[in-house]
């Protein structure tokens, strides 16, 4: 196994429990293998454990934190870990089972839904051992009926490996029946974006139920149906859900037929223009959710998805009745929590309108953040109430 050799003084973020060594924190790139298992050793040659290598990528080692050998024991043991945490939180039905890092897995994620898994690998060494998981996921979760890869994240691509969806276990169905919060939910894990459902909005939809109640509600990018459906569920008075794919919302039609709403309806379109139309009509909303993609997907983006936030959450809160609520939430890694918040405020005091925070969210517990490690926390969720003047 080859030794990799960290420059003097760029140990200390590593020391401390991060999990990524940079290229250019390396003495040397040598020409192994993407994926290969290398030792890691600061510059006076204390040993840190073992890695994944990639030349290929700027993240050029994950570490995985054992000096013991990377087989099946390994990762029966790291997927019994994570599988315990998730039983305590009591979320085996509909959770994340593997959180990439925050599990001390880095670039693998396994989503439970019932008796299927839906998996995505992002780091090409996790790929070379894609086998022997499948293997210990059968072994450590039991009843597995059949395990999807859903390998279609940009992250790989960085990492050379290919996009591809393929079932690597059983048989997948085209719907499985789950629930969220007390709501029926039908997923189907081959159509949908991402492993199935945007699971790690769960908690946050909960709070949406809390406050929901003989409101109209505008659920803007509404994929699923998620925070709508919720806000059905807890008597709201009318849902107009917003999407602009075809696919998510014929689902979302199903969810509200399954738990029998009939006071949603679901309308394709792009968010933006929604939200100028409702203007234009001098439309007022009880409750607005923004739950938008990712606008920034890499920090060069930043600048752009900044003024994107600022645009839709502006058109938003013109539209908001008085002492109405904005639920707004940003799964954007790159953009932190106080860059967030600041371009709300500044939105709200442009237009004169003051807003307060009744509610701040994050991922759902299933998807645990490494405090060693900012880049594991990427949700932001925050509601507001308009403070009528
Ligand atoms: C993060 S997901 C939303 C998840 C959803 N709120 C839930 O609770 O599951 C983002 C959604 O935005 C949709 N989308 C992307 N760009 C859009 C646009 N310009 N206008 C409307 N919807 C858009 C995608 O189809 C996707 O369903």
């Amino acid at each position: 196994m080859e030794n990799i050799h960290i420059k003097r003084n760029h140990d200390k973020r590593i020391k401390s429990g991060h999990l990524w060594i940079f290229s250019n924190e390396l003495e040397a790139i040598p020409e192994l293998p993407a994926g290969s298992i290398v030792e890691i050793y600061t510059s006076d040659n204390t040993f840190l454990g073992l890695g994944f290598y990639n030349p290929h990528s700027l993240i050029s080692v994950r570490l995985l934190k054992t000096n013991k050998e990377i087989n099946i024991d390994f990762f029966l043991d790291r997927i019994s870990n994570a599988l315990n945490l998730r039983k305590i939180l009591n979320n085996t039905g509909m959770s994340r089972i593997v959180f990439g890092e925050s599990d001390l897995l880095p670039g693998l994620i396994v989503d439970k839904y019932g008796e299927y898994l839906s998996i995505q690998i992002s780091s090409a060494g996790m790929e070379n051992l894609k086998d022997v998981i499948i293997d210990a996921l059968l072994r450590v979760i039991p009843n597995i009926k059949g395990i999807i890869a859903k390998n279609n994240s940009k992250p790989r691509e960085l990492e050379g490996l290919t996009l591809d969806e393929t079932v690597l276990f059983g048989e997948i169905p085209d719907e499985i029946i789950t629930n969220e919060n007390g709501i029926i939910l039908s997923i189907s894990l081959k159509q949908s974006q991402k492993t199935g459902y945007f699971i790690d909005q769960s908690n946050n939809r909960k709070f949406i139920i809390s406050i929901s109640k003989n409101i109209n509600v505008l659920d803007c990018y509404c994929n699923q149906g998620g925070f709508g459906l919720h806000a059905a569920k807890a008597g709201a008075k009318e849902i107009i859900c917003v999407d602009s794919s075809d696919t998510a919302l014929s689902k979302a039609r199903r969810n509200a037929e399954l738990n029998n709403f009939s006071n949603i309806r679901f309308v394709q379109s792009d968010v933006a223009d929604y939200l100028k139309n409702e203007l234009t009509e001098n439309r007022k909303w009880d409750l607005i959710i923004l739950d938008p993609p990712a606008f920034a997907k890499s920090k060069k983006d930043v600048k752009t998805a900044i003024k994107g936030y600022a645009k839709i959450n502006r058109l938003a809160m013109q539209l908001l009745s008085e002492s109405g609520f904005l639920a707004t939430s940003s799964c954007s890694q790159h953009i932190s929590e106080e860059v967030f918040l600041s371009t709300i405020q500044f939105e709200a005091a442009k237009l004169n309108i003051q807003l307060r925070q009744i509610f701040r969210g994050t991922q759902s517990p299933d998807h645990p953040i490494l405090a060693s490690m900012p880049e594991t926390k990427y949700l932001k969720f925050f509601v507001f109430q308009k403070i009528s003047i």
